[in-house]
């Protein structure tokens, strides 16, 4: 599902930044993939997926 319109980026692309890259918030995740906020409509959603992502990060991290 698409997140961010403005950027092009779905709640897939954002999970995948907390997972893999490490990212710990919304703003973080949003660089790393390549452009922060641009109208910011998105930025609630963004920071819940952020925060839901955030406990498999540390379970990644433990293994
Ligand atoms: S919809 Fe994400 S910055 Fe505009």
């Amino acid at each position: 599902m698409y997140v961010c319109l403005c950027n092009g980026y779905t709640d897939r692309d954002i999970r995948n930044a907390v997972r893999e890259g490490g990212v710990r918030t919304a703003e973080e995740a949003y660089l790393s993939l390549g452009n922060g906020f641009c109208c910011g409509a998105c930025q609630d959603c963004a920071c819940q997926l952020v925060e839901e992502e955030l406990p498999n990060q540390r379970l990644l991290a433990a293994e």
